[in-house]
């Protein structure tokens, strides 16, 4: 049962950031996952914060990788030098793993595949396998199901763009260019396939000034968010994630959907928030609130 907070949780006292959420064709995509609840419309956000740090970060953490839209950007664009992402979904760590280590090999699988909706169903049926397989497994049923969505017993796309069902998305050249991209950043991107809690406590506790922390959790404090049927990992102690950013120093950028219980969070942990109006796939607007601990936007 929600107990009433001692806060005011009402999202109508929440300023509104400066920046708007972008639309997502006006930035660079660099992830070769279409993932659900990806972060490419906070871009202009992610820029204004990591640029306005000084001295410039050194590494950037994101302990709730997904399309890790915000680790690649970081590195790419040359505004931290380094970024750790962590995954705990084993079918999401094993496309990272196989487009960090296994470049050629995933890159000569994509270029190989005819995406037909009998293809796509043998591949789901092939759980175990290298990592490549497995990797790759993952990032067709990305971009053949609909909403890009790998949550047990997502669909595959029906009709799609141009009425092309599980080919609309599946576009060769382009994701092997974006999986050729980031082979050339392998050297500055750690991936581990671990609990983000574990990895954001490991990577903060020696309050190195020059480390920042993106977070991006699944969205689920409210026990009904939209994060619940999107991943297959969606358990998480928002409050012990709240309570290990207030333990820490280290600079960080947090987004959740807004909930009484995050909003109460917030206030507890006196973090700064501003809200967000974006549009989701379904192409509602909702918003999105953008916590820090100083104040950004
Ligand atoms: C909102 S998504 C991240 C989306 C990402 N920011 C992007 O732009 O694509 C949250 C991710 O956290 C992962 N996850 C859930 N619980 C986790 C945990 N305890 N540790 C690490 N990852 C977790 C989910 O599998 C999902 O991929």
């Amino acid at each position: 049962m929600l107990m009433p907070s001692e806060f005011d949780t009402s999202l109508e006292r929440i300023p509104i950031s400066s920046i708007p959420a972008v639309n997502v064709a006006t930035v660079p995509q660099r992830s070769p996952l279409r993932y659900p609840g990806g972060k490419t419309w906070l871009i202009p956000h992610v820029r204004a914060w990591l640029s306005g740090i000084n001295p410039k970060p050194e590494v950037l953490v994101e302990p709730f990788a997904g399309g890790a839209v915000v680790s690649l950007t970081a590195v790419m664009e040359g505004l931290t030098e380094r970024c750790v992402m962590s995954e705990i979904d084993p079918d999401v760590a094993a496309f990272w793993k196989a487009a960090l280590w296994h470049s050629d090999e995933l890159i000569g699988r994509v270029l190989a595949f005819v995406p037909t909706r009998e293809s796509v169903a043998e591949l789901d049926c092939r759980v175990s396998g290298t990592v490549v397989e497995r990797g790759f497994r993952t990032l067709v049923l990305n971009r053949t199901r609909r909403g890009g969505i790998l949550a047990n017993g997502a669909s595959l796309a029906r009709v799609g763009e141009a009425g092309k069902g599980v080919r609309s998305r599946w576009y060769p050249d382009t994701i092997s260019r974006r999986l050729k991209a980031i082979s050339e950043y392998a050297d500055r991107i750690e991936f581990r396939e671990t609990d983000g809690l574990g990895i954001l406590q490991e990577k903060t506790c020696a309050s190195d000034s020059r480390t920042v922390v993106f977070v991006d959790p699944p969205y689920t404090a409210a026990g009904k968010g939209a994060g619940k049927r999107l991943y297959n990992h969606k358990q998480l102690d928002h409050r012990e994630l709240f309570a290990r950013l207030a333990q820490t120093e280290t600079d960080f950028l947090m987004t959740y959907d807004q909930s009484p219980e995050i909003i109460d969070q917030i206030r507890r942990h006196c973090f700064q928030v501003k809200r967000v109006n974006m549009k989701n796939t379904h192409h509602d607007q909702i918003w999105e609130l953008l916590i820090t601990r100083r104040p950004v936007f």
